[in-house]
């Protein structure tokens, strides 16, 4: 692997730890103005600093994100379809490579739909990505998107992380499942998971995230649990705790409810200053 490819890596999943933190705020490329991500740049400010990475596509980081962030960006780079479109996995490559070396993508992410209509192309665009990855120096994070009729278990699972790593991917984003562990050690590159739709308590994310971690991923691809969230910047922080300092359950929950207060305590201030300057 030459210098630059690990560098990037490097940035993606922290050195000391092996762990990740990415925050996913990508939902609209074929979901549209999802709740609570209507504005981008509203929910990605107060995030930011608080994630190790940010998932996007290049029309929300043009428009959303100050440029001068250091946080790295892992640019979806695949696409094409919609909700209200005919198939989901009709997905093609969607940013030239020369675009997203000028963004100064640090990981391009890109879906693969094991087991769909548009396996073949999905996983044609997955190897032909690598090689221009491979050629630039940028790592590729294969997700991999489950349709509406397979079923979520470690076999699937296993199955498509271990196609998408074989094909080259460099790290793969999945969804936790029952023997997850199985679907880890079949992979051999770092397997991260994604959130999914929002769980109904905080308790049930931290403990989706530890059992993700005890089970061997590497890190969190997480979105509308954070940012659906009430309380967005305690549950990121929270996650991060899991992630980088393995907190358990317990402890998680503690955090989030001083967190929470904190949170709430500098909504109220905000709201205060707003009307004070009303009345000026
Ligand atoms: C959509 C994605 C999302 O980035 C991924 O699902 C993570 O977000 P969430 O935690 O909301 O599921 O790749 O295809």
């Amino acid at each position: 692997m030459d210098w630059g490819m690990k560098n990037r890596l490097s940035k993606i999943i922290k050195p000391n730890d092996g762990r990740c933190v990415m925050l996913a705020v990508d939902h609209g490329y074929f979901l549209g103005p999802t709740e609570r991500l209507e504005i981008p740049e509203k929910t990605i400010r107060p995030l930011l600093q608080h994630a190790d990475s940010l998932m996007l596509t290049r029309g929300v980081l043009r428009t959303s994100v100050n440029p001068s962030t250091d946080v790295p960006m892992v640019l979806r780079v695949s696409g094409g379809t919609s909700i209200v479109g005919e198939d989901l996995s009709n997905e093609t490559i969607t940013v030239s490579i020369e675009d997203a070396i000028k963004l100064n993508a640090s990981c391009l992410a890109l879906s693969v739909f094991v087991g769909s209509k548009y396996e073949h192309q999905t996983l044609a665009n997955l190897a032909k990505l690598v090689d221009e990855g491979e050629r630039y120096g940028i790592p590729v994070l294969a997700v991999t998107a489950v349709g509406k009729e397979m079923v979520r278990d470690a076999r699937y699972l296993g199955l498509a992380c271990r196609v998408a790593a074989e094909l080259g991917a460099h790290l793969i984003k999945t969804y936790y499942c029952r023997n997850f562990e199985k679907v880890v050690e079949g992979c051999p590159v770092p397997v991260i998971i994604a959130g999914g739709k929002k769980l109904p308590t905080e308790k049930e994310v931290f403990e989706l995230t530890f059992n993700a971690l005890r089970d061997g991923a590497c890190g969190v691809d997480m979105g509308r649990n954070i940012w659906q969230s009430e309380f967005p910047i305690s549950m990121i922080k929270t996650i991060k705790a899991m992630v980088h300092e393995n907190f358990t359950v317990k402890e998680a929950m503690d955090l989030f409810q001083k967190e929470k207060k904190t949170e709430r305590d500098g909504f109220i201030q905000a709201i205060k200053k707003a009307k004070n300057t009303k009345r000026i």
